[in-house]
């Protein structure tokens, strides 16, 4: 008889009976029924004599240096932490369209130059992959393509490959579970099985994920534990300008991201991002500031837009694109309370442009000094940059790599900019070749910005 259980569709929670709330993360009528895949036999060295597994002290153990692989796309290997490392899962997720496939069939056929390469194509037929590899030029031989979605199938050719791409993953299946493609249980089966055969055989895999209506990876968490590598294709569909962010990285930091320009001709790592993120009209509006944002080894200029409305009726209205929610509005009550900007009865809208996300603090005072001048209706100067972290008291606090912001301001041929005062020290060198205004409170800030 097959034995059932049940599993939690969030967080893969199991329970032998079914629940109405998972006791594990609390939400309600996620518990969907799987089967439980009978347990592998186990394996005696010989009879009547179990083997243990002997531990190693950790003196004696062999340094195995990772060999990394270029993907052919230099912003990918960034995003890797410098290439592909060999019998890694890497798992690509991002909304329908973005350009997932358009990615790993670039990569595919890079790899299939030199070594054997499969695609598993389960979401769309052969033709449709020749078709589009066709469309961005590419024309690999050694390419070998197969149709399936059974995944018992398909193990025969993966191991006669070093490279194999699983397009996607929501889309194959195993027999040994009754329940559908796409499913919890299929999922991690399916990714389990082919974590074991990476690790066992050293064969690389990219897998494609859907992501949820959130913007989180469908299916359980487990699938990003066991991963190697997990990435994240971000941007709005109708934005040619794609960004690749990685959030979990076991060879390399998760703080890199990769920009990449998307044409009907291909995908293009763009390694000139210096003026992606600002717009060509800076300076003659009010509501922008310019502030360097540091993601992994990069520094990028990246303007902050505000907008700001009178509350028809209610509740003033709040929105952030690219800066959190959260901060925006605790920033909103230090510049009300500690500066006397009257917000409250303002609606407020703020963008960072191109679609980047600013998850750092140091975005703080940038966020302010678009604020304030957006309230006074007095454009910042377009050679102006700000950058900061800002208290709760309105005091302006240190950030991290000052000197490697005031350096790419001032490539970005910036002639003045603003930062914290606690910084000061690292940024002495730049004297005379940029104008250095430290400041120590927001409301200092404010009046650097608008000196009259
Ligand atoms: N003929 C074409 N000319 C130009 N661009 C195209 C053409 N066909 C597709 N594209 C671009 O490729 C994108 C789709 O890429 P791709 O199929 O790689 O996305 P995906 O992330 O794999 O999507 P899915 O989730 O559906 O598998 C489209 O959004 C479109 O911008
Ligand atoms: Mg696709």
């Amino acid at each position: 008889m097959n034995k059932t259980q049940f599993v939690c569709a969030e967080c893969g929670y199991t329970s032998p009976k079914w629940l109405g709330r998972c006791p594990d993360c609390g939400k309600f009528n996620t518990l969907v029924e799987e089967q439980v895949a009978p347990a592998p036999a186990k394996t005696r060295a010989g009879a009547g004599a179990p083997s243990f597994s002997k531990p190693v002290p950790l003196s004696q153990v062999k340094y195995e240096k990772y060999e990394r692989v270029s993907s052919g796309i230099g912003e990918l290997d960034v995003v890797l932490g410098g290439g592909i490392v060999r019998g890694s899962l890497v798992l690509v997720g991002g909304d329908p369209g973005v350009g997932k496939s358009t990615l790993l069939t670039e990569v595919a056929a890079h790899l299939a130059k030199e070594h054997k390469v499969l695609y598993l194509s389960a979401e769309e037929s052969c033709s449709q992959v020749k078709l589009r590899a066709e469309r961005l030029g590419l024309n690999p031989d050694g390419l070998l393509l197969l149709n399936e979605t059974c995944l018992d199938n398909a193990e025969e050719a993966f191991l006669g490959a070093e490279y194999v791409v699983v397009d996607s993953i929501q889309a194959v299946y195993t027999e040994s579970l009754s329940s559908s493609a796409g499913s919890v249980g299929q999922v991690r089966e399916c990714a389990t099985r082919l974590m074991r055969i990476a690790k066992s055989r050293g064969i690389t895999f990219f897998l494609v994920g859907h992501v949820t209506k959130e913007g989180t990876l469908a299916g359980p968490k487990v699938l990003e534990h066991i991963m190697d590598t997990v990435l994240y294709f971000e941007g709005e569909r109708t934005e040619n300008f794609k960004i690749l962010r990685s959030v979990k990285n076991r060879f390399g930091s998760v703080q890199e991201v990769g920009v990449f320009e998307m044409t009907g001709e291909g995908i293009f790592g763009v390694t000139d991002y210096s003026d992606l993120f600002l717009s060509d009209s800076r300076g003659e509006a009010a509501g922008s500031a310019v502030t360097p944002g540091e993601t992994g080894n990069r520094c990028m200029m990246v303007e902050i837009q505000t907008l700001m409305a009178k509350t028809a009726y209610g509740l003033p209205r709040r929105m952030s694109l690219g800066v959190d929610l959260n901060r925006l509005i605790v920033l909103i009550a230090v510049l009300e309370k500690r500066c006397g900007l009257p917000l409250g009865t303002q609606d407020i809208y703020l963008n960072a442009m191109g679609g980047i996300r600013l998850n750092e603090p140091s975005a703080d005072l940038a966020v302010c000094a678009a604020l304030a001048s957006a309230e006074r209706m007095i454009p910042i100067d377009r050679e102006t940059a700000v950058f900061g972290e800002v208290g709760l008291t309105g005091e302006v606090r240190g950030v991290d790599f000052a000197e490697k912001r005031v350096n790419e301001c001032l490539k970005m041929g910036f002639k003045r900019v603003i930062f914290p005062a606690k910084n000061k020290k690292h940024c002495e060198k730049f004297k005379g070749k940029i104008e250095l205004v430290p400041v120590s409170y927001v409301s200092e800030m404010i009046k650097s910005v608008f000196p009259s």
